[in-house]
C-alpha cells in the first residue's frame, strides 16, 4: 500500500528520477544488447519448439495399461505369475505343513498357532492382526456308550477311542482331542434303537411311512450324503432320544479290506477304528455363533437361545468296529433293507442292516462344556494402490484332531506357502493394485464361526469393497479336482487351471477335463465361503483335490487325517498341495492386478436358464404353468382332471413364471453384450496410441471405472434383503443357498425351489416376483 503522506513527495520526484533513468546510451551499445538476448530467446524457443516437435513426432505409442503402470511402478503380471511359479516350493509347504499338524488346535484353542501364522505374515512383510470373537462353543469332558443284554445287565463297552499306530506320531500324543460332536447336547440318553440309513429327510419320511416310530428311540445312522448336524435335526424332529453316527466302509469308493486293501497304516483302506468327529449344528438354518445369528459375537454382546440352531438331544460318532456289536442286535428284528432301497445295505457282513427296533437298550451319555471363549482369526493385508477395493483369500486353521494334514491345513499351509510368494514379490518392489486379505479363520469346524463373525462385524465394509473370496479349505485330501463357484468366477477359474502343471503330467486343466468334464459346482454350504457368497452377495469360489475314484481313503475329521498320511499315501511328493498354491496364486493376482475385474457374465445367466430347466425336470407342473397362457392348456396337459393342485394355482403362477423365463432371456443377451464390451475395452486397454490420442485413452479410463462398477455389483443384486423362508431368513441370496434337507450340497433358487417342494402356491408365486425382480436388477445394471 503506498503511504499517502509520501504521495506528494514521490509526485514531486520523478522527472529528477525519470531523467536521470533516461540518459541516453550509445546506439550500437544499446542494440547489441538487445540482439544477443533476442537471438537467445529466440533460438531457446525454436530449439524447444523443435524438441517438443521431434519428440511429439518420435514419441513412442503406448498403452494405457502401459501408462498405469508407469504412473504406479506396477509389475507386469505376466512377470508377477513367473516370480510366483518360481517361489512355489513343495519342501517348504511340507514344512508348513508339519508345524500345523504338531498340535491340537480346535477352534478357541492353541493360541501360539495364531500367533505362529500372524508371526509369519509379518516375517513376509505383511502385515497382520488377530481379531478375536466370543463365541458359544463345547468342548468334550467325557462320553460313553453301554449295550444292555435282555436281562438289563452292560453286555458291551465301546472304548470310542482310535487305536494309536506306531508309524503315526501324532495318534500317539497324550493330549488328542475325544472323539465327539461340536455342538452336540450335553446329556444321556436310554432305550431301544433302530438302524436309519444315512439319516435323510427321506430316509426318516420312508421309516415314518413305513409305520416306524422314532420317539424316545436312539437312531443310528451311516455316514455321508448329507450334512451330519442335519441328522440329528431330523431325529430331534421325530422326537428320537439321541444319534449315533458311523462311518460304513460301504461309502469308502471300494478302497475296503473287502476287495483286497489293507488298512492304514499299512495300506489305503479305512483303518477299523477311526471315527469321524464334527459339528451337529443346524447349518442350513445359519452359520456362526448360534448365540448370535446376523451379528458379531463381539465382548458383551446380546445372545439368543441357540437351539433353533444346535440339537436339543445328545449324539456321539463312533467307528464301524465298534458298532459292530451294537447293530448285531437288530439282525432279523424290523424292515429288512431290501424293503427299503439299494443303499441300505453297507458294507458289513456282521449285521443286516434290519431296521429294528432292538429288542435290547442302548445308554448313550455325553458331557459337554459349553463355554464362551475367544476364537482367534489371523487377518493379513498388502495394501493395494487402490487401498479399498479388496480380494480377500482365506482357509481355516482350526481342526478337530491334533493332525488335520487334510482338513483344513492342507489349505493352511499352501497359504503361508502364497504369503512368502507375495512377500518376495513384495520386497521385489510389488504393490498390488487392489488390496489382498489373507486370512487364517478359527472355529470353522464348529459352524464357520470364525468366517461369519468377521464378516459380520464388517458386513458394510465387505460389502462396499470386496471383489471377490477365494476360499481353499482342503487343498488336498485325495487326487480329484472338485471347484464350486459364483458363476462370475468360472472362466477365470479355468484358466488358471490352464497355466499350471497337474502333477501327473499335462494340465491341472487337462487332467481336470479327464475326470469330471471340468465341471463346477454351484456353492452350498460347509465352508468359509458361505457368509460371503449367501449372505452378502460377493462372488466366491471354492476348491482343491478332494478324495475320488482309486484315492486312498481319507480318514475325514479322524486322528489318521495326519501329517504321516499325508506324507506317505496321499501327496509325497507335495505336488498337488503345488498345484493348488500356483492355482490359487494365479486367480488372486487375476483378481488383485486386472484393472477391468475378470468376471464373465453371461454364463450366469446360462446358468439361471439352467437352474429354472432343471426344476422343471424335478416339477413337471412347472411346464404346465409355463403353458398355462395357451388357451388350450387344459386340453393339452388334462390338468382339469389334476388333484395335485388347483387351476387357480396356474393361473395364479403362470404369468410370474413366463416373466422370470423372459427376464432371465434378457439377461442371458445383456450379459453376453456386457462381456463383448469388456472384452473390447480389455483390447483397447493394452493397444498402442500415440500421444495425441490422451482424450481417447482418458475416456477409456472412465469406461473402465464405470465397467468395473458394474461387476462389483453384478451378485449383490440378488440378494433378497428378507432372506429365505422358514428361519432361514440369515440367507439373503436368491440363487445360492445350503439345501435345507443337504447342509453341505447348494440347493438352486433355493426359495422358488422349497416353495415349490412344499407345495406353497403362494410361497410359488412370492419367490417367482422376487426372483424375477433380482434378475431384472441385475440385467439393469449391465444393460
Ligand atoms: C511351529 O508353530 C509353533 C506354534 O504352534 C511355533 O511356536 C514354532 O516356532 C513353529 N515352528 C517352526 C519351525 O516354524
Ligand atoms: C470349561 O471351559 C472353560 C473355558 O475353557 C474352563 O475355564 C473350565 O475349566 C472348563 N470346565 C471344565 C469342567 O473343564
Amino acid at each position: 500500500m503506498v503511504n499517502p503522506n509520501n504521495s506528494q513527495t514521490q509526485s514531486l520526484l520523478p522527472h529528477h528520477h525519470d531523467r536521470h533513468r533516461s540518459r541516453p546510451r550509445p546506439v550500437g551499445q544499446i542494440g547489441s544488447r538487445y540482439s544477443t538476448a533476442q537471438r537467445f530467446c529466440g533460438f531457446a524457443a525454436f530449439g524447444t519448439f523443435f524438441l517438443i516437435a521431434f519428440s511429439l513426432v518420435f514419441a513412442p505409442r503406448t498403452s494405457t495399461s502401459r501408462d498405469l503402470r508407469r504412473l504406479h511402478h506396477k509389475i507386469p503380471q505376466s512377470e508377477l505369475e513367473r516370480a510366483l511359479f518360481a517361489s512355489i516350493n513343495p519342501k517348504s509347504i511340507r514344512a508348513y505343513s508339519k508345524n500345523y499338524t504338531a498340535a491340537p488346535h480346535l477352534g478357541g484353542t492353541n493360541f501360539e498357532l495364531a500367533k505362529w501364522t500372524a508371526d509369519t505374515f509379518e516375517e513376509f512383510g505383511i502385515k497382520a492382526e488377530i481379531p478375536t470373537y466370543d463365541c458359544y462353543i463345547n468342548y468334550p469332558l467325557s462320553a460313553g456308550i453301554e449295550l444292555y443284554d435282555k436281562d438289563g445287565q452292560v453286555s458291551y463297552v465301546p472304548s470310542l477311542e482310535e487305536d494309536i499306530l506306531d508309524e503315526d506320531p501324532t495318534t500317539g500324543l497324550v493330549d488328542q482331542v475325544p472323539t465327539f460332536h461340536g455342538y452336540s447336547y450335553s446329556g444321556d440318553a436310554k432305550g431301544q434303537f433302530v438302524y436309519a440309513n444315512y439319516g435323510r429327510k427321506e430316509d426318516f419320511d420312508l421309516l415314518s411311512s413305513k409305520g416306524l416310530d422314532f420317539s424316545n428311540k436312539i437312531v443310528i445312522v451311516k455316514y455321508g450324503k448329507i450334512f451330519r448336524g442335519l441328522k440329528v435335526k431330523f431325529a430331534q424332529e421325530l422326537g428320537a432320544a439321541a444319534v449315533l453316527i458311523y462311518s460304513d466302509p460301504a461309502d469308502d469308493g471300494g478302497i475296503t479290506l473287502k476287495n483286497g486293501y489293507k488298512a492304514y497304516p499299512d495300506g489305503p483302506a479305512r483303518n477299523p477304528s477311526s471315527v469321524q468327529r464334527g459339528s451337529v449344528q443346524f447349518l442350513s438354518i445359519a452359520p456362526g455363533d448360534p448365540t448370535t445369528p446376523g451379528w458379531p459375537s463381539k465382548k458383551g454382546t446380546s445372545r439368543v437361545s441357540p437351539y433353533d440352531r444346535i440339537p436339543s438331544i445328545p449324539s456321539l460318532p463312533i467307528s464301524y468296529r465298534e458298532v459292530i456289536p451294537i447293530l448285531k442286535q437288530l439282525n432279523g428284528h424290523g424292515i429288512k433293507p431290501d424293503q427299503l432301497g439299494s443303499d441300505w445295505k453297507g458294507d458289513i457282513d456282521e449285521f443286516d442292516y434290519s431296521v429294528g427296533p432292538s429288542k435290547v437298550e442302548l445308554k448313550l451319555s455325553n458331557l459337554q462344556n459349553y463355554t464362551i471363549t475367544p476364537l482367534f482369526n489371523v487377518i493379513g493385508r498388502i495394501e493395494g494402490i487402490r487401498a479399498h477395493e479388496t480380494v480377500v483369500i482365506g482357509n481355516h486353521r482350526d481342526a478337530w484332531i491334533a493332525g488335520g494334514a487334510g482338513d483344513p491345513n492342507s489349505g493352511s499351509a499352501v497359504l503361508l506357502e502364497l504369503a512368502k510368494a507375495f512377500g518376495e514379490m513384495i520386497k521385489s518392489g510389488w504393490k498390488p493394485l487392489r488390496t489382498i486379505v489373507l486370512a487364517s479363520w478359527d472355529g470353522e469346524e464348529y459352524g464357520l464361526l470364525g468366517s461369519t463373525e468377521w464378516a459380520e462385524d464388517h458386513a458394510k465394509f465387505l460389502g462396499d469393497n470386496v471383489v471377490a473370496y477365494i476360499n481353499c479349505d482342503v487343498s488336498v485330501s485325495g487326487h480329484h479336482l472338485f471347484v464350486s463357484s459364483s458363476p462370475l468366477l468360472n472362466q477365470l477359474f479355468r484358466e488358471a487351471a490352464k497355466k499350471v502343471s497337474h502333477p501327473e503330467g499335462g494340465t491341472v486343466y487337462e487332467k481336470w477335463v479327464e475326470q469330471n468334464g471340468a465341471h463346477i459346482k454351484n456353492l452350498g454350504s460347509g465352508s468359509d465361503y458361505t457368509v460371503f457368497q449367501d449372505h452378502l452377495g460377493i462372488p466366491s469360489l471354492d476348491f482343491g483335490y478332494s478324495f475320488g475314484p482309486g484315492d486312498p481313503v481319507y480318514h475325514y475329521h479322524s486322528i489318521y487325517d495326519s501329517f504321516h498320511w499325508m506324507d506317505t499315501y496321499d501327496d509325497p511328493e507335495w505336488a498337488y498341495h503345488s498345484a493348488i498354491a500356483k492355482v490359487w496364486g494365479l486367480i488372486t493376482l487375476g483378481l488383485s492386478e486386472g484393472e477391468i475385474i475378470p468376471f464373465e457374465t453371461e454364463e450366469y445367466g446360462r446358468l439361471l436358464k439352467l437352474y429354472v430347466e432343471d426344476l422343471e425336470k424335478k416339477f413337471p407342473v412347472l411346464e404346465a404353468i409355463k403353458q398355462a397362457l395357451d388357451i388350450n392348456y387344459h386340453e393339452k396337459f388334462g390338468f382339469k382332471h389334476s388333484n395335485q393342485f388347483q387351476m387357480s394355482d396356474i393361473q395364479r403362477t403362470s404369468k410370474p413364471y413366463n416373466n422370470l423365463i423372459q427376464s432371465i432371456g434378457k439377461f442371458i443377451k445383456s450379459a453376453a453384450e456386457f462381456d463383448e464390451y469388456t472384452a473390447r475395452l480389455h483390447k483397447e486397454y493394452i493397444k498402442d496410441y500415440p500421444w495425441y490420442k490422451y482424450p481417447k485413452k482418458f475416456r477409456l479410463l472412465v469406461a473402465i471405472k464405470l465397467a468395473n462398477t458394474k461387476l462389483f455389483i453384478l451378485d449383490r443384486a440378488f440378494l433378497y434383503d428378507k432372506g429365505l423362508d422358514g428361519g432361514r431368513d440369515w440367507f439373503k441370496h436368491v440363487v445360492f443357498a445350503p439345501g435345507r434337507y443337504t447342509g453341505y450340497a447348494g440347493a438352486l433358487l433355493p426359495g422358488l425351489l422349497e416353495a415349490l417342494e412344499d407345495k406353497d402356491w403362494a410361497a410359488v408365486e412370492k419367490w417367482l416376483k422376487i426372483i424375477t425382480d433380482c434378475v431384472d436388477k441385475a440385467d439393469s445394471i449391465i444393460s
